[in-house]
C-alpha cells in the first residue's frame, strides 16, 4: 500500500475506519473528511451491495442478516486500500472484525454523538435494523454496541462537525 501523508494535516494516507451507530455520521462527515484530506472514499455498505447485487434492505429481506455479515467480514477483513473507510453500524458485532479493528497498520475513528442525536435521525429511516425494532430496543442496541466501539476505536470524537474529525485524526499523529 502506498503511504503518503496529507500535506496539510500531516496525516498519514493509511485506512482510516469510521466506525459508530447508525446515524453517527459515518458516511456523512466520512465524505467531507475525505474530501478535505484528498484522500479516496470508501464506504462498506456500497461494497457490499456491489458485490450482491442488491441494495442493503433487499439482502436482510431476501438473504437474511447472516449473508450480510458474512459479506460485510468478508469485505472488512479483505481490506487493502488507504483513505476514508465507513463501515456499517454493525461491523463490531463479530469479534474477527473486532480483532482486524484493533490491529495496527490502520486507524479506527470512532463517531459518538449522544444518543438523542442518533435517535432522532434513525428513528424515521428505512434501515432494516431500526423496521423492526421499538425505540427502547434500539436505545438498548445502541448501549450494547457502545462498549463494543469502545473497545475498536483509536480515537473518538462526538461527530458534531467536520471540524471535530479532523481534530480528532490530526491530535492523534
Ligand atoms: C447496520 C447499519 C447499517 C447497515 C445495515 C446494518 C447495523 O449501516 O450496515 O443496515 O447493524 O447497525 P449504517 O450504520 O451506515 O446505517
Amino acid at each position: 500500500m502506498q503511504t503518503n501523508t496529507n500535506q496539510v494535516h500531516n496525516i498519514p494516507a493509511i485506512p482510516i475506519f469510521l466506525i459508530g451507530f447508525m446515524g453517527s455520521g459515518k458516511t456523512f462527515l466520512g465524505k467531507q473528511l475525505a474530501e478535505k484530506l484528498q484522500f479516496p472514499f470508501f464506504d462498506v455498505d456500497l461494497e457490499i451491495e456491489k458485490k450482491s447485487n442488491m441494495n442493503v434492505n433487499d439482502i436482510f429481506q431476501h438473504k437474511g442478516e447472516k449473508y450480510f455479515r458474512d459479506v460485510e467480514s468478508g469485505i472488512l477483513i479483505d481490506w487493502n486500500k488507504n483513505g476514508i473507510i465507513a463501515t456499517g453500524g454493525g461491523i463490531v458485532i463479530s469479534k474477527i472484525n473486532r480483532e482486524f479493528l484493533t490491529k495496527k497498520e490502520h486507524k479506527v475513528l470512532w463517531l459518538n454523538p449522544p444518543w438523542e442525536v442518533i435517535r432522532s435521525r434513525i428513528i424515521n429511516s428505512y434501515r432494516p435494523i431500526v423496521l423492526e425494532r421499538t425505540e427502547d430496543e434500539l436505545f438498548e442496541l445502541w448501549n450494547k454496541r457502545t462498549l463494543l466501539y469502545k473497545e475498536c476505536a483509536d480515537i473518538s470524537c462526538d461527530a458534531r462537525n467536520l471540524e471535530c474529525l479532523i481534530d480528532a485524526v490530526s491530535n492523534d499523529q
